[in-house]
């Protein structure tokens, strides 16, 4: 007896597989994220992360350029201030680091849609996302500074704010202060589904942001947490976030796909630092094929519901889609 089903003649060539194909993947559903830092003509590769760069406003703009031509249409910035200080001031100076990298990019690629990284940590001495009271990261008191922040992004021209701290009623906050500053339609992408992951190992080299005491797991969400997701999302939602992250991905797939499946609006997914920086270092060691990788992580990234995916792999993925 023969089989009658046979998956494999849809699987016969190239053509018959792009045919039937569900997921597909476009520089337009990546955002890249940037790393900007004080001075002139500075560029400084991240050890941790082969391919990404500390630069100063100058050089974002040639690097801004080159995302755009590659037909990515989005960046996402992270400031890495000349001087720290207890309640990060630096992240609200209106002179501070994102803020002219805003007025930088806007000034020459206007058409790149400019989002901005909401937080604290990159800004503080101690490097938590918030302000410190006896050890403890107080929530209500950094509300303020969050909505200081963003109104300052939005008014250096910002197209979009991300709050990434996890404090409890960030939307809310920033989006009564962008409406009341006249900024009513900036959106926010919030980090709804944030965990406490040491997948972000990397990131805290790039954006020198490593807490100097304790950990993030009072704020951030407990890996073993699905359910709870759901919550975090739902608050964020009612609150008035316009797009929902989930981060980290490759490891929380799960994750997007319940919050695809339980609202309507759109889902991003945040490919973190450590995430890319494991495939460059197997690459590296020669035991795994990078490019291949870095696609079939991104399509499960896209398969499993997200419809933006933020990730350090966006040129390098674009210029392969591009062909
Ligand atoms: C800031 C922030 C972090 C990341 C994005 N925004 C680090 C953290 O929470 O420690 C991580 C991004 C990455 O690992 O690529 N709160």
């Amino acid at each position: 007896m023969f089989p009658i089903h046979r998956p494999r003649r849809i699987r016969k060539n190239e053509i018959i597989r792009k045919m039937v194909r569900e997921t597909s993947l476009s520089p337009d559903d990546f955002i890249y994220p940037l790393f900007v830092t004080f001075g002139k003509n500075t560029r400084k590769e991240i050890k941790s992360m082969p391919g990404c760069y500390q630069e100063s406003a100058d050089n974002i703009v040639k690097h801004a350029k080159e995302v755009y031509s590659l037909g990515i249409p989005a960046v996402i910035l992270f400031g890495i201030p000349e001087h720290k200080d207890e309640t990060g001031s630096g992240a609200y100076d209106p002179k501070g680091v994102v803020q002219n990298a805003i007025k930088a990019i806007k000034n020459k690629v206007p058409e790149l849609y400019v989002i901005t990284d909401v937080c604290m940590c990159e800004y503080t001495t101690h490097g938590h996302c918030g302000i410190i009271k006896k050890g403890d990261v107080m929530n209500d008191p950094t509300l303020n500074l969050l909505a200081k922040e963003a109104v300052s992004h939005a008014k250096a021209g910002a197209d979009m704010v991300a709050p990434s701290d996890m404090m409890d009623g960030r939307v809310r906050a920033i989006r009564i202060a962008l409406d009341s500053e006249g900024f009513s339609e900036v959106p926010i992408m919030s980090y709804a589904a944030k965990y406490a992951s040491a997948f972000y190992g990397p990131f805290r080299d790039a954006a020198e942001s490593t807490p100097q005491f304790g950990d993030r797991r009072s704020y951030q969400m407990d890996p073993a947490n699905r359910r709870e997701a759901l919550k975090e999302v739902r608050l964020d939602i009612e609150e008035g976030a316009d797009i929902v992250m989930v981060k980290p991905a490759m490891t929380y797939l799960d994750i997007i796909l319940d919050v695809r499946n339980a609202f309507d609006i759109p889902v991003a997914a945040y490919n973190v630092s450590g995430e890319y920086s494991l495939i460059k270092a197997g690459a590296k060691l020669g035991w795994i094929d990078e490019k291949l990788l870095m696609m079939e992580v991104l399509t499960s990234i896209k398969r499993a519901g997200a419809d933006l995916i933020l990730t350090y792999f966006a040129k390098e993925a674009a210029k392969i889609l591009n062909k």
